[in-house]
């Protein structure tokens, strides 16, 4: 898991708030490889090394465009990285699918308030409307976008503008936001995956109605069940579901045991668990008390933000 910010300030020594949000970047313990890229001191002719560069991006999970807000836009240098390294065959277009999946996050400082990016202020536009080109920036090249980061009122000049404290205090609250950012990201979705595996659990138990299963099952799920054989797709899922509904009073008890999640590949997840079964069979009255062995192949999907079962296999 890698973490590349590609910070973008034409004169960082003067810098306040990118400065002092690097800083504390730096010095945050994320137990995270982190490498901050910083394009002028990279480039101080601004001939940008595109291989290098296109090298960082493709050694990171999570890319993060760290700069100030520069009349509405990006410092000059950013624009031309893009330009240059974001290139078809690369980013977009035939092949250019090396991006794809990254997590991208946008974090700018600005100078106006808050105020000024509404219809009456003097910026007359809101913020995210002036984001929208890197927000479709990033849909195009199939990244993952999170939504921009931003702190207002970050301008200092002495004895007009701000005060030098009050910058830095919001640099060091704007640093947090992205750490609690890349924190959230490492943890990943495998506490979301065991929070669904329980919740799939307990509408089980009241045979809820199938449409709540189908939505989290892929269009061409394998299953197997006890007894069943080998199924594919929603429709047989259907079929079985009903012959289960018009068997089994509600509601039933599933306890899951020993539960392992491994995350083969990113948000792609080797479910095994047992689950001690009990319920009663409508008809005969007889009890039903096993337990059942699940080998399970979910995707967490970052859009939806959505599990997405591919295979469901469960043995006893
Ligand atoms: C060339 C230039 C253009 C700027 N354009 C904007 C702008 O469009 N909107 C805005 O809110 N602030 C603007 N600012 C203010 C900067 O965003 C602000 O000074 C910066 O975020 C402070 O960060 P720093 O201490 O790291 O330099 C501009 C500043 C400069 C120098």
């Amino acid at each position: 898991m890698k973490v590349l910010v590609i910070l973008s300030h034409p004169n960082l020594e003067s810098s306040i708030a990118n400065k002092t949000i690097i800083e504390n970047l730096k010095k945050a313990n994320l137990e995270i490889a982190l490498e901050v890229r910083h394009l002028e001191s990279l480039y101080p002719d601004y001939i940008i090394d595109v291989k290098s560069e296109q090298n960082a991006l493709l050694n990171a999970d999570f890319i993060i465009f760290q700069h100030p807000f520069y009349w509405y836009s990006t410092p000059a240098i950013l624009k031309k990285y893009l330009d240059e390294v974001l290139i078809w065959g690369f980013a977009f277009g035939v092949g250019g699918d090396k991006l794809k999946g990254k997590q991208f996050l946008q974090s700018i400082t600005l100078g106006g308030s808050k105020e000024s990016y509404t219809p009456l202020g003097y910026n007359r536009f809101r913020l995210k409307d002036f984001l929208k080109p890197m927000e479709q920036t990033v849909y195009h090249t199939q990244m993952i976008y999170n939504p921009p980061l931003y702190s207002y009122r970050n301008a200092y000049e002495p004895n007009i503008l701000n005060s030098m404290s009050e910058v830095k205090e919001n640099a060091v609250a704007h640093a947090e936001k992205i750490i609690a950012k890349i924190q959230d990201f490492t943890k990943g979705n495998k506490v979301k995956v065991e929070a669904f595996i329980h919740k799939w659990f307990t509408h089980f138990d009241k045979l809820d109605e199938n449409g709540y299963f189908i939505q989290y099952l892929h269009k061409k799920v394998e299953f197997t069940f006890p007894g069943y054989g080998n199924m594919i797709g929603h429709g047989e899922f259907n079929k079985w579901y009903q012959s289960i509904i018009e068997k089994l009073e509600a509601p039933t008890k599933h306890e899951v045991k020993n539960l392992i999640i491994e995350e083969r590949e990113r948000n792609e997840f080797d479910i095994r668990f047992q689950v001690q079964f009990q319920a009663k069979e409508k008809e005969s009255q007889k009890e039903i008390n096993v337990v059942e062995s699940e080998n399970w192949k979910l995707i967490w999907d970052e859009n939806s933000d959505r599990p997405l079962i591919e295979k469901y296999i469960v043995t006893v």
